[in-house]
């Protein structure tokens, strides 16, 4: 006998928890098929979250090592115990996951436990069983894209997933792709003791990043130890008895260099995941990349069956997959579900951090508006000037005419918290002087924002 379910979602990571907790609000009866044996997915199993938990003790290591002293903090030199640090990595991770399973009982929402085959629409088989639904949302996420001739094997040669769990700290890390994982990872690692050099394809770091910001990021990063070798791709990584030789070449060509590393990580970025899927079953339509077509709905060609995050177009982020998956379900239980895709923030969680949400110069001049720019460095804000953390600036784009503002880019301790403020203001579509006129406390990094506002059409207080 089949189970009736209103929807079954398979996948339960960020967009599909999300999704199955909003229908089950709802009043849908939902189970969520997932075939990892811990809920939440790449973000909480094996990306964001143990990033972050890597990424928080390792900056605190530093500013350990550096920035203590000079504020008379006296504690030595501080030294890590890796084995103990992975251990609080898992814990985060073990919190969050534990976190799902505890809402999804709170929702009854049934975790069916293996991996879902679509056999038709509105039937889902996980072994031996099979699920009878109205819908079905796929939610599958996305997979490590890989280097045609070198194999990953986790241990010298490693993805992020790997990246997370090094058993030792390596003296020479050798990364390829500048995007946000090579840059975050690369930032834990070379925090703590590895000497980090990263091998990018195009002629510029954080490839969609607005210009100015990508360039003076990567003067931050080069200062804290970063070598890039960009314009450069890697052809070939052999492995030695002395450790992993590393041949580059420019992107476009030419004469070899070969690098040495102790570990190679590979982030050259996630394709779309629909493996054993059973799509063809279906005759649910991919585009070229792999990726499930979807209309504005997120409806797939076929009636009943959804796809988000990951696995359809668009930025594979975790809070992007997390709108869509709420859309999907308020949509199917009858409530007006939306997604704004000109306001979804992107942060890269390095120190300092970048984050920026809605258009860049240079996509904005690509379809010819006109645009003033209001830019203020944090060198001239109070707070970080007495926290000595001054690198980075706060930039607004805002239209010519009509002063709303349609880009907001930042590089600055706590920028992936201050971003919340411009997708605030920009949902309500605000105009810089809305940001303007509005009072932020003193002293914070945030009146950064309000003086590049002022910075818009006017002139800031503290330049
Ligand atoms: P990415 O797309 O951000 O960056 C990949 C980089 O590799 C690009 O700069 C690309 O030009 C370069 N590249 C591609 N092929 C290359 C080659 N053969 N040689 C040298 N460079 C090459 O992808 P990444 O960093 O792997 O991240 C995957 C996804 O996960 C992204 O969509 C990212 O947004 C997401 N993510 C988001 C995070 C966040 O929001 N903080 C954290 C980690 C990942």
């Amino acid at each position: 006998m089949a189970d009736a379910f209103d929807l079954v979602v398979i996948g339960a990571g960020p967009g599909g928890y999300e999704c199955a907790i909003r229908a089950a609000q709802l009043g849908m009866k939902v189970a969520c098929v997932e075939k990892r044996d811990k809920l939440g997915g790449t973000c909480l199993n094996i990306g964001c979250i143990p990033s972050k938990a890597l990424l928080h003790a390792s900056e605190l290591f530093a500013e350990a090592g550096h920035a203590f002293a000079d504020m008379g903090i006296n504690v030595g030199t501080p030294t890590i115990d890796l084995k103990k640090l992975l251990g609080f990595k898992d814990e985060a991770v073990d919190g969050n996951t534990k976190g799902i399973e505890f809402l999804f009982k709170k929702n009854k929402i049934e975790w069916v436990k293996g991996e879902g085959v679509i056999k038709a629409p509105g039937r889902v088989q996980v072994g031996e069983r099979v699920l009878e639904t109205k819908n079905i949302v796929i939610a599958t996420g996305s997979d490590v894209a890989r280097l045609p001739g070198i194999e990953i094997d986790e241990k010298q040669i490693v993805s992020s997933t790997g990246a997370l769990a090094l058993g030792q700290v390596p003296a020479r890390l050798l990364v390829i792709g500048g995007g946000v994982i090579g840059l975050e990872l690369g930032s834990v690692w070379g925090r703590l003791g590895s000497k980090v050099t990263v091998v990018e394809y195009l002629d510029a770091i954080l490839p969609g990043m607005d210009g100015e910001v990508a360039k003076n990021f990567q003067r931050i990063l080069k200062k804290q130890g970063f070598d890039f070798k960009l314009g450069s791709k890697v052809t070939k990584v052999e492995k030695t008895k002395a450790g992993l030789k590393v041949s580059v070449e420019p992107a476009q060509g030419g004469a070899a260099q070969v690098i040495e590393a102790d570990v190679v990580l590979v982030a050259v970025g996630r394709v779309a995941y629909t493996q054993g899927l059973g799509l063809e079953n279906a005759g649910v339509v991919t585009d070229k990349r792999g990726r499930i077509e979807v209309d504005a709905h997120l409806k797939t060609n076929v009636d009943g069956i959804y796809a988000i995050g990951d696995v359809i177009a668009g930025p594979m982020l975790a809070h992007k997959a997390m709108e869509e998956g709420v859309m999907v379900a308020e949509r199917l239980g009858g409530v007006a579900g939306h997604v704004n895709y000109d306001v979804i923030p992107g942060v890269v969680y390095t120190s300092p951090e970048v984050a920026a949400v809605g258009k860049t110069e240079e996509q904005l001049k690509a379809e010819g508006v006109e645009y003033n720019s209001g830019k203020f460095p944090f060198t001239a804000n109070g707070r970080a000037k007495s926290n000595k953390q001054t690198d980075g600036f706060v930039k607004i784009l805002a239209d010519k005419k009509t002063d709303r503002v349609l880009g907001v880019h930042i590089i600055g301790v706590n920028a992936g918290e201050m971003i919340a403020e411009a997708c605030i203001a920009m949902e309500f579509g605000a105009s810089s002087e809305d940001i303007a006129r509005t009072c932020h406390a003193h002293p914070t990094l945030s009146e950064a924002v309000k003086e590049a506002a002022l910075a818009v059409t006017g002139a800031p207080i503290h330049m």
